[in-house]
């Protein structure tokens, strides 16, 4: 994917959060392919390095960040990779998350505790941190991860739920706080996308019913791929959307249309 050079990107500083798989990965490949200039950043050492070595080969400027979203200083350094690599950041791409597959019986207070910070508390900082360097410039694009169950209810998601809820609100409150900046922040609503996390949930309990479930759920009939939420994503980061703010896109084959 990342051999075309479309350009929608082009010189463009761009940080990608939980960039090591799925729709993260998925994300830096075309943000890569749309000449961005990207900082990779993901709590998985491991996987980050896979990735920006296969990005840098393919010829992509290109720089990681080891880091848990959730903890201050580190999603400080993940903005302040791309001010110090390449003079600022232009678009941010919160989309770190953990996705636990829970109804309020079994989710324990750590459970939602974790789920929190991770997704609702790690979002908050790295958009914080991304502002703090947009607004004086007057210009920048956020891209924040929400889900259907960010704006509908679903059975089995009684703490990760919520907490896309706080991704919805957080996008539609910065969107408005910022707009007078420069700065558009906006979200995609993703339905069930046949990413690592998904694909592992036939080996948890209820995780093969939930999917079998849920398949039939999407009008489409099928699950989505993380590049058909990439090119969302690219869509709302790009000048293409230069008067779309504050919107959660859903990216979910009907999904929410029922
Ligand atoms: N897969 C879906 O069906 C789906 C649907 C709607 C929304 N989403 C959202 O999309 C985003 C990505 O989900 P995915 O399915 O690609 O998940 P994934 O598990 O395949 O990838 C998530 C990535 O985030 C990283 N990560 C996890 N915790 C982190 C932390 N504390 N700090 C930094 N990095 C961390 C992981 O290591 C991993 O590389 C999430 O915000 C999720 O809520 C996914």
């Amino acid at each position: 994917m990342t051999g075309s050079t479309g350009g929608r990107l082009a010189g463009r500083s761009a940080v990608v959060t939980g960039a090591a798989l799925g729709i993260g990965r998925a994300t830096a490949e075309l943000f890569a392919a749309e000449g961005a200039r990207l900082v990779v950043t993901d709590i998985d050492a491991a996987a980050l390095e896979v990735l920006r070595a296969a990005l840098a080969a393919d010829g992509a400027e290109v720089r990681a960040v080891v880091g848990d979203v959730s903890v201050p200083a580190d999603a400080r350094r993940m903005v302040e990779e791309a001010v110090a690599g390449y003079g600022g950041i232009d678009v941010l791409v919160a989309n770190a998350g953990i996705l636990p597959l829970q109804n309020v019986l079994d989710a324990t207070p750590e459970d939602w505790d974790r789920v929190m910070a991770v997704d609702g508390r790690g979002m908050f900082l790295t958009c914080k941190y991304a502002i703090e360097h947009m607004a004086p410039v007057g210009r920048g694009s956020i891209v924040c991860l929400s889900s259907i169950s960010g704006l509908a209810g679903q059975s089995g998601q009684a703490a990760y739920g919520p907490a896309k809820f706080v991704a919805s609100g957080l996008t539609k409150h910065l969107a408005v706080e910022w707009a007078g900046s420069g700065i558009r922040v906006n979200a995609v609503a993703p339905g069930t996308i046949r990413t690592d996390r998904v694909r592992r949930l036939p080996q948890e309990p209820g995780g093969q019913e939930y999917l079998d479930a849920i398949v039939r759920q999407h009008p489409l009939g099928r699950l989505g791929e993380p590049e058909e939420v990439a090119r969302a994503i690219l869509f709302l980061a790009s000048d293409e959307a230069s008067f779309v703010t504050g919107v959660v896109l859903p990216v979910d084959g009907g999904y929410l249309a029922q």
